[in-house]
């Protein structure tokens, strides 16, 4: 601690933070006064007015200014929340999932508060991909924070159908393929928890459109990893994990369950293990970047998705308490990279994954009830 005290005085003279930070510390051989500069892989050594750069690319030139977005379903189409949030100081906006015709939703009840998050059955309620291009895509086009188009389907074609509608569009600056819908073709199952139709879904989409390909992977799986390996062969350029957990609720009267759909997908800080878990043993077995969601409410959270791989996150469930709290975590976390003397949030990715190259995630020994 007093370490940490001495060093930030004495950099705070210095005209200009170095990219590769450097200490000035008293050795055994300076005398008492002096000081000498030795390079350090630790303290925390950055002035701060330092600008720190936390821009991340997701592939095919898709450049995020900062690694905080906002989740789709719980920013709408990003133009409702002009009034409370700075919009264009996100990392990004993944909008509302979108299908190929207006789907009015579930019945309801459609959500209900559970321990720790939320349970929500919305059920895709959205005014379809013509709409979403009439409405929204020229506000877009005019921001400087990406928006990244969620699609949904229930058969390859429609997800084929709603990129085609999307490709070219300024914009839009890239696809986020949600694939926990049920997969017609496959007789209802979802594409997310099969390898194979994960792999077909994203190589059609893939052929069809030179646009960012994020997929978005479902917890709902016992191993995420074949499944993550399947997308990233057939040509995602981006993963994002994890789209919500599979659960019910029981009515008060407890003659039937909750919500109007029955099911519903458990989200917030409850499902954050499970979503760190997904991406821990991802990271490990792709080489594409993944941006990891699941309960991010503050900078601890986000610090935990960069350490076991994440480049990024998304903020989901937490903005219905606080929409502003997506572009606070931009701050804190520039502040967090100040603060250890980083000009970058890279070095903070990665840092809890096994060192060895190629080392799964400790097959056999990660918890399996
Ligand atoms: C009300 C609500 C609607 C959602 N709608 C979508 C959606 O349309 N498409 C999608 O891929 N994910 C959707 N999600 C999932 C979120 O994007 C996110 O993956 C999930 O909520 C986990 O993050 P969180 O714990 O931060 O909320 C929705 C979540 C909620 C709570």
């Amino acid at each position: 601690m007093r370490a940490r005290r001495r060093v930030v005085t004495l950099r705070e003279t210095r005209p200009a933070a170095p990219r590769r930070p450097t200490i000035a510390r008293r050795t055994a051989s300076a005398p008492a006064s002096g000081v000498e500069r030795v390079p350090i892989a630790g303290p925390p050594v950055i002035r701060a007015d330092t600008p720190v750069d936390l821009s991340i690319e997701l592939g095919r030139g898709l450049v995020l200014p900062n690694p905080v977005l906002v989740a789709s379903g719980t920013f709408g189409y990003g133009v409702e929340y002009g009034e409370v949030v700075e919009v264009e100081r996100l990392g990004g906006i993944c909008c509302k999932g979108t299908t190929l015709r207006p789907r009015i939703g579930n019945v309801t009840p459609r959500v209900t508060e559970t321990p720790g998050g939320m349970l929500n059955s919305i059920g895709l309620q959205n005014p379809g991909v013509d709409a979403v291009v009439d409405r929204y895509t020229a506000t877009w086009a005019g921001w400087r924070v990406p928006v990244i188009v969620n699609v949904a389907g229930e058969s390859v074609s429609d997800y084929v159908e709603v990129v085609s509608r999307l490709d070219g569009v300024p914009g839009v600056a890239g696809i986020e393929l949600n694939i926990s819908c049920p997969n017609v073709g496959k007789g209802g199952m979802q594409f997310a928890i099969d390898a194979d139709a994960a792999g077909s879904v994203t190589a059609a989409v893939r052929r069809m459109t030179d646009l960012p390909l994020l997929v978005k992977l479902s917890p709902n799986v016992a191993d995420v990893r074949p499944i993550a390996r399947a997308i990233a062969d057939a040509g995602a350029d981006a993963l994002t994990a994890v789209n919500t957990l599979s659960g019910i609720a029981v009515a008060p009267s407890r003659t039937r369950p909750l919500l109007g759909n029955v099911y519903g997908g458990v989200s917030g800080p409850a499902i954050k293990p499970i979503a760190l878990r997904v991406v821990y043993e991802v990271a490990q077995v792709v080489d594409i970047p993944i941006v990891g969601i699941g309960g991010v409410t503050e900078l601890a959270d986000v610090l935990d998705f960069l350490a076991v791989g994440a480049v990024a996150v998304q903020v989901g469930t937490a903005i219905f308490a606080d929409p502003t709290l997506p572009v606070r975590l931009v701050d804190e976390l520039t502040g967090a990279c100040r603060a250890r003397g980083l000009d970058s949030h890279r070095p903070l990715i990665g840092t809890a994954l096994p060192r060895r190259t190629g080392a799964s995630s400790a097959k056999g020994a990660e918890y399996r009830p």
